[in-house]
Protein backbone atom coordinates (compact mmCIF):
# COMPACT_ATOMS: atom_id res chain seq x y z
CA UNK A 1 0.00 0.00 0.00
CA UNK A 2 2.79 2.44 0.91
CA UNK A 3 4.68 1.03 -2.31
CA UNK A 4 1.39 2.76 -4.57
CA UNK A 5 1.60 5.80 -2.97
CA UNK A 6 4.91 6.18 -2.85
CA UNK A 7 4.54 5.13 -6.63
CA UNK A 8 1.55 7.32 -7.49
CA UNK A 9 3.49 10.69 -5.36
CA UNK A 10 6.72 10.03 -7.88
CA UNK A 11 4.19 10.54 -10.90
CA UNK A 12 2.47 13.24 -9.86
CA UNK A 13 5.73 14.94 -9.38
CA UNK A 14 6.46 13.77 -12.80
CA UNK A 15 3.05 15.13 -13.95
CA UNK A 16 3.65 18.82 -11.94
CA UNK A 17 7.97 19.39 -12.94
CA UNK A 18 6.06 20.89 -16.54
CA UNK A 19 2.45 21.62 -15.67
CA UNK A 20 1.47 24.72 -14.88
CA UNK A 21 0.90 26.34 -18.43
CA UNK A 22 -2.51 26.23 -20.02
CA UNK A 23 -0.60 26.38 -23.16
CA UNK A 24 2.47 24.43 -24.32
CA UNK A 25 5.80 26.92 -25.28
CA UNK A 26 6.08 26.85 -28.80
CA UNK A 27 9.59 26.73 -30.27
CA UNK A 28 9.30 27.43 -34.11
CA UNK A 29 12.28 25.46 -35.94
CA UNK A 30 12.70 27.82 -39.65
CA UNK A 31 15.88 26.01 -42.07
CA UNK A 32 16.05 25.85 -45.60
CA UNK A 33 16.74 22.04 -46.74
CA UNK A 34 14.86 18.99 -47.53
CA UNK A 35 13.07 17.15 -44.70
CA UNK A 36 15.01 13.69 -45.48
CA UNK A 37 18.56 15.82 -45.58
CA UNK A 38 20.93 15.53 -42.02
CA UNK A 39 19.84 18.68 -40.87
CA UNK A 40 16.11 18.09 -41.38
CA UNK A 41 16.23 14.77 -39.72
CA UNK A 42 17.86 16.09 -37.28
CA UNK A 43 15.36 18.94 -36.80
CA UNK A 44 12.46 16.46 -36.32
CA UNK A 45 14.23 13.97 -34.39
CA UNK A 46 14.29 16.98 -31.93
CA UNK A 47 10.79 17.74 -32.16
CA UNK A 48 10.23 14.43 -31.21
CA UNK A 49 12.25 14.71 -28.39
CA UNK A 50 12.27 18.11 -26.82
CA UNK A 51 8.05 16.96 -27.19
CA UNK A 52 8.39 13.73 -25.52
CA UNK A 53 10.81 14.88 -22.68
CA UNK A 54 8.90 18.12 -21.75
CA UNK A 55 5.83 15.95 -21.51
CA UNK A 56 4.29 18.40 -23.94
CA UNK A 57 4.45 21.30 -22.23
CA UNK A 58 7.06 22.52 -25.43
CA UNK A 59 5.65 22.31 -28.89
CA UNK A 60 7.78 22.53 -31.67
CA UNK A 61 7.02 23.04 -35.30
CA UNK A 62 9.47 23.02 -38.02
CA UNK A 63 9.74 24.93 -40.99
CA UNK A 64 12.14 23.23 -43.44
CA UNK A 65 12.97 24.25 -47.43
CA UNK A 66 12.87 27.50 -46.96
CA UNK A 67 8.83 27.92 -46.36
CA UNK A 68 9.37 30.18 -43.61
CA UNK A 69 12.52 32.08 -43.91
CA UNK A 70 15.24 32.27 -46.61
CA UNK A 71 18.70 32.17 -45.16
CA UNK A 72 19.23 35.85 -44.71
CA UNK A 73 15.96 36.43 -43.32
CA UNK A 74 15.62 33.88 -40.82
CA UNK A 75 19.14 35.23 -39.01
CA UNK A 76 16.38 38.65 -38.79
CA UNK A 77 13.73 36.74 -37.39
CA UNK A 78 16.00 35.10 -34.48
CA UNK A 79 17.31 38.30 -33.51
CA UNK A 80 13.71 39.81 -33.88
CA UNK A 81 11.77 36.78 -32.02
CA UNK A 82 10.32 35.40 -34.77
CA UNK A 83 11.50 32.26 -34.60
CA UNK A 84 13.29 30.60 -31.54
CA UNK A 85 15.11 28.38 -33.01
CA UNK A 86 17.50 27.91 -36.03
CA UNK A 87 20.59 26.24 -37.74
CA UNK A 88 22.60 28.16 -40.38
CA UNK A 89 25.70 26.94 -42.16
CA UNK A 90 28.63 28.30 -40.33
CA UNK A 91 29.45 30.11 -43.52
CA UNK A 92 26.21 32.24 -43.01
CA UNK A 93 27.22 33.69 -39.63
CA UNK A 94 29.57 37.19 -41.38
CA UNK A 95 26.12 39.21 -41.18
CA UNK A 96 26.20 38.64 -37.68
CA UNK A 97 29.51 40.06 -37.21
CA UNK A 98 31.49 36.48 -36.18
CA UNK A 99 33.82 35.97 -38.74
CA UNK A 100 35.29 33.71 -36.80
CA UNK A 101 33.05 30.90 -38.29
CA UNK A 102 34.28 31.52 -41.45
CA UNK A 103 37.53 29.62 -40.49
CA UNK A 104 35.10 26.01 -41.35
CA UNK A 105 34.87 27.40 -44.92
CA UNK A 106 38.57 27.39 -45.42
CA UNK A 107 39.47 24.76 -48.57
CA UNK A 108 40.92 21.25 -47.29
CA UNK A 109 41.25 22.46 -43.63
CA UNK A 110 39.30 19.15 -42.60
CA UNK A 111 40.13 16.29 -43.79
CA UNK A 112 37.76 14.11 -42.41
CA UNK A 113 34.94 14.12 -39.94
CA UNK A 114 37.28 13.03 -37.31
CA UNK A 115 39.24 15.90 -37.82
CA UNK A 116 36.19 18.37 -37.54
CA UNK A 117 34.86 17.00 -34.41
CA UNK A 118 37.98 17.50 -33.02
CA UNK A 119 37.29 21.30 -33.15
CA UNK A 120 33.70 21.34 -32.78
CA UNK A 121 33.19 18.63 -30.32
CA UNK A 122 36.02 20.46 -28.42
CA UNK A 123 37.20 23.82 -26.46
CA UNK A 124 37.74 26.00 -29.92
CA UNK A 125 33.76 24.86 -30.83
CA UNK A 126 32.82 26.14 -27.10
CA UNK A 127 35.14 29.34 -27.41
CA UNK A 128 33.40 29.94 -30.69
CA UNK A 129 29.71 29.92 -29.56
CA UNK A 130 30.88 32.04 -26.57
CA UNK A 131 31.59 34.75 -29.08
CA UNK A 132 28.00 34.57 -29.99
CA UNK A 133 27.25 35.87 -26.48
CA UNK A 134 27.75 39.69 -27.11
CA UNK A 135 25.02 39.55 -29.77
CA UNK A 136 23.03 37.77 -27.80
CA UNK A 137 23.06 34.70 -29.46
CA UNK A 138 23.18 31.31 -27.63
CA UNK A 139 25.05 28.27 -29.81
CA UNK A 140 23.79 24.81 -28.76
CA UNK A 141 24.97 22.33 -30.94
CA UNK A 142 27.31 21.98 -33.87
CA UNK A 143 25.38 19.37 -36.69
CA UNK A 144 27.03 18.17 -39.12
CA UNK A 145 26.26 17.94 -42.94
CA UNK A 146 29.15 17.09 -45.04
CA UNK A 147 31.81 18.13 -47.83
CA UNK A 148 31.18 19.35 -50.88
CA UNK A 149 31.84 19.01 -54.15
CA UNK A 150 31.77 21.13 -57.49
CA UNK A 151 29.56 21.04 -60.43
CA UNK A 152 28.67 22.49 -63.40
CA UNK A 153 27.78 22.15 -67.38
CA UNK A 154 31.09 21.07 -68.15
CA UNK A 155 33.63 18.88 -67.09
CA UNK A 156 35.66 19.89 -64.05
CA UNK A 157 39.41 17.85 -64.05
CA UNK A 158 41.53 21.23 -63.12
CA UNK A 159 41.07 24.54 -61.49
CA UNK A 160 41.43 26.04 -64.84
CA UNK A 161 38.28 24.32 -65.96
CA UNK A 162 35.98 27.02 -63.41
CA UNK A 163 37.84 29.95 -64.79
CA UNK A 164 35.59 32.75 -65.88
CA UNK A 165 32.57 30.21 -64.55
CA UNK A 166 29.61 32.07 -62.37
CA UNK A 167 29.89 29.66 -59.50
CA UNK A 168 26.93 30.29 -56.63
CA UNK A 169 28.21 30.67 -53.20
CA UNK A 170 26.57 30.86 -49.63
CA UNK A 171 27.73 34.67 -48.42
CA UNK A 172 31.01 34.62 -47.13
CA UNK A 173 33.98 36.34 -47.70
CA UNK A 174 35.95 32.58 -48.02
CA UNK A 175 33.56 30.99 -50.57
CA UNK A 176 33.85 34.26 -52.58
CA UNK A 177 37.75 34.53 -52.34
CA UNK A 178 37.69 30.52 -52.67
CA UNK A 179 36.00 30.93 -56.29
CA UNK A 180 38.02 33.75 -57.15
CA UNK A 181 41.55 31.71 -56.57
CA UNK A 182 39.95 29.86 -59.01
CA UNK A 183 40.04 32.45 -61.56
CA UNK A 184 35.81 31.55 -60.86
CA UNK A 185 33.06 34.57 -60.60
CA UNK A 186 31.18 34.12 -57.18
CA UNK A 187 27.50 34.82 -57.20
CA UNK A 188 26.10 35.13 -53.72
CA UNK A 189 22.37 33.23 -54.16
CA UNK A 190 19.96 32.17 -51.20
CA UNK A 191 19.61 28.52 -51.11
CA UNK A 192 16.27 28.43 -52.24
CA UNK A 193 16.71 30.53 -55.12
CA UNK A 194 19.85 27.65 -56.08
CA UNK A 195 17.83 25.32 -58.51
CA UNK A 196 16.20 27.97 -60.65
CA UNK A 197 19.37 29.92 -60.52
CA UNK A 198 21.42 27.00 -62.49
CA UNK A 199 18.43 26.62 -64.70
CA UNK A 200 18.06 29.73 -65.74
CA UNK A 201 22.31 29.82 -66.37
CA UNK A 202 22.33 32.90 -64.05
CA UNK A 203 25.07 31.27 -62.30
CA UNK A 204 26.97 27.97 -64.16
CA UNK A 205 28.12 25.69 -61.15
CA UNK A 206 28.17 25.84 -57.65
CA UNK A 207 29.50 23.91 -54.66
CA UNK A 208 27.31 21.40 -52.60
CA UNK A 209 27.16 18.44 -49.87
CA UNK A 210 25.77 15.70 -52.24
CA UNK A 211 22.51 15.61 -49.54
CA UNK A 212 22.01 19.40 -50.39
CA UNK A 213 23.14 18.59 -54.24
CA UNK A 214 20.59 15.14 -54.57
CA UNK A 215 17.48 16.73 -52.51
CA UNK A 216 17.58 20.22 -54.48
CA UNK A 217 17.10 18.32 -57.65
CA UNK A 218 20.44 19.97 -58.98
CA UNK A 219 21.07 16.71 -61.01
CA UNK A 220 18.79 18.30 -63.29
CA UNK A 221 20.72 21.24 -63.78
CA UNK A 222 24.33 20.28 -63.89
CA UNK A 223 25.97 18.13 -66.21
CA UNK A 224 29.03 17.47 -64.32
CA UNK A 225 30.38 16.87 -60.57
CA UNK A 226 33.88 16.14 -59.35
CA UNK A 227 34.32 15.15 -55.96
CA UNK A 228 36.76 17.67 -55.11
CA UNK A 229 35.55 17.35 -51.29
CA UNK A 230 37.83 20.69 -50.64
CA UNK A 231 35.72 22.12 -48.18
CA UNK A 232 33.20 21.41 -45.06
CA UNK A 233 29.45 22.47 -44.69
CA UNK A 234 27.97 21.86 -41.41
CA UNK A 235 25.74 24.12 -39.42
CA UNK A 236 25.40 25.67 -35.90
CA UNK A 237 21.76 25.27 -33.90
CA UNK A 238 21.23 28.79 -32.30
CA UNK A 239 18.32 30.63 -30.32
CA UNK A 240 18.47 33.48 -28.55
CA UNK A 241 19.84 34.24 -24.99
CA UNK A 242 16.55 36.43 -24.28
CA UNK A 243 14.69 32.84 -25.28
CA UNK A 244 16.78 30.24 -23.52
CA UNK A 245 16.83 32.40 -20.70
CA UNK A 246 13.21 32.70 -20.43
CA UNK A 247 12.43 29.29 -19.68
CA UNK A 248 11.67 27.47 -16.40
CA UNK A 249 14.46 25.26 -15.99
CA UNK A 250 12.78 21.93 -15.43
CA UNK A 251 11.87 22.39 -19.49
CA UNK A 252 15.47 23.90 -20.50
CA UNK A 253 16.94 20.59 -19.12
CA UNK A 254 15.06 18.84 -21.01
CA UNK A 255 15.22 20.72 -24.15
CA UNK A 256 19.15 20.53 -23.68
CA UNK A 257 18.46 17.02 -23.02
CA UNK A 258 16.98 16.68 -26.54
CA UNK A 259 19.14 18.65 -28.37
CA UNK A 260 22.20 16.36 -26.50
CA UNK A 261 20.49 13.20 -28.06
CA UNK A 262 19.27 15.12 -31.58
CA UNK A 263 22.72 16.16 -32.05
CA UNK A 264 24.36 12.50 -32.04
CA UNK A 265 21.31 11.16 -34.07
CA UNK A 266 22.53 14.31 -36.67
CA UNK A 267 26.30 13.81 -36.35
CA UNK A 268 25.89 9.71 -36.83
CA UNK A 269 23.63 9.64 -40.29
CA UNK A 270 25.27 12.65 -41.57
CA UNK A 271 27.78 10.92 -43.68
CA UNK A 272 25.05 7.97 -44.86
CA UNK A 273 22.83 10.15 -45.58
CA UNK A 274 25.24 12.02 -48.24
CA UNK A 275 26.50 9.11 -49.11
CA UNK A 276 23.07 7.58 -50.32
CA UNK A 277 22.23 11.24 -51.62
CA UNK A 278 25.61 10.49 -54.50
CA UNK A 279 24.31 6.97 -55.19
CA UNK A 280 21.07 8.52 -56.28
CA UNK A 281 22.47 11.13 -57.93
CA UNK A 282 24.63 8.21 -59.96
CA UNK A 283 21.71 6.71 -60.24
CA UNK A 284 19.71 9.69 -61.70
CA UNK A 285 21.92 9.17 -64.42
CA UNK A 286 21.49 13.10 -65.62
CA UNK A 287 25.07 14.25 -64.11
CA UNK A 288 28.53 12.90 -64.83
CA UNK A 289 30.41 12.17 -61.76
CA UNK A 290 34.40 12.12 -61.94
CA UNK A 291 36.77 11.24 -59.27
CA UNK A 292 40.12 13.21 -59.49
CA UNK A 293 43.29 11.52 -59.79
CA UNK A 294 45.65 11.82 -57.09
CA UNK A 295 47.39 14.83 -59.63
CA UNK A 296 44.07 16.18 -60.16
CA UNK A 297 43.19 16.96 -56.34
CA UNK A 298 46.99 17.82 -55.67
CA UNK A 299 46.39 20.84 -58.28
CA UNK A 300 43.40 21.62 -56.52
CA UNK A 301 44.91 21.91 -53.07
CA UNK A 302 47.53 23.71 -54.19
CA UNK A 303 45.37 26.09 -56.41
CA UNK A 304 43.28 26.88 -52.93
CA UNK A 305 45.47 26.03 -50.17
CA UNK A 306 46.72 30.49 -50.24
CA UNK A 307 43.27 31.05 -49.33
CA UNK A 308 44.20 30.38 -45.31
CA UNK A 309 46.72 33.04 -45.50
CA UNK A 310 44.76 35.41 -47.41
CA UNK A 311 42.21 35.10 -45.02
CA UNK A 312 43.75 34.88 -41.68
CA UNK A 313 43.49 38.95 -41.24
CA UNK A 314 39.96 38.41 -41.54
CA UNK A 315 39.23 35.06 -39.04
CA UNK A 316 42.35 35.80 -36.98
CA UNK A 317 45.55 33.41 -37.83
CA UNK A 318 45.34 32.65 -34.07
CA UNK A 319 42.30 31.14 -34.51
CA UNK A 320 43.59 29.03 -38.18
CA UNK A 321 46.79 28.26 -35.94
CA UNK A 322 44.79 26.51 -33.14
CA UNK A 323 43.18 24.48 -35.58
CA UNK A 324 45.92 22.93 -37.54
CA UNK A 325 46.96 22.19 -33.83
CA UNK A 326 43.95 20.56 -32.59
CA UNK A 327 43.61 18.36 -36.20
CA UNK A 328 47.04 18.30 -37.01
CA UNK A 329 46.72 19.59 -40.07
CA UNK A 330 49.58 21.10 -42.43
CA UNK A 331 49.42 23.72 -44.94
CA UNK A 332 52.45 22.75 -46.86
CA UNK A 333 51.28 19.18 -47.39
CA UNK A 334 49.90 19.18 -50.78
C1 LIG B 1 23.64 26.56 -48.72
O1 LIG B 1 23.19 27.71 -48.77
O2 LIG B 1 24.19 26.00 -49.67
C2 LIG B 1 23.54 25.80 -47.42
O3 LIG B 1 23.89 26.66 -46.38
C3 LIG B 1 22.16 25.28 -47.21
C4 LIG B 1 22.10 24.50 -45.93
O4 LIG B 1 21.49 24.97 -44.98
O5 LIG B 1 22.65 23.39 -45.94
Amino acid sequence: MRFITLVAGIAAMTVTLFAGAAEPIVIKFSHVVAPNTPKGMGAEKFKALAEQYTEGAVRVEVYPNSSLYKDKEEMEALQLGAVELIAPSLAKFGPLGVREFEAFDLPYIFDSYADLHKVTQGALGRRMFEGLESRGIKGLAYWDNGFKSFSANTPIRVPADLKGRKMRIQSSKVLDAQMRALGALPQVTAFSEVYLALRAGVVEGTENPHSNFYTQRMHETQKHMTLTEHGYLGYAVITTEKFWDSLPGSVRDALERAMREATAYTNRIAKAENDKALAAVEAAGTTEIHVPTSDERRAFKKALLPVHRQMAPRIGSDLIEAIYEETGFDPEKL
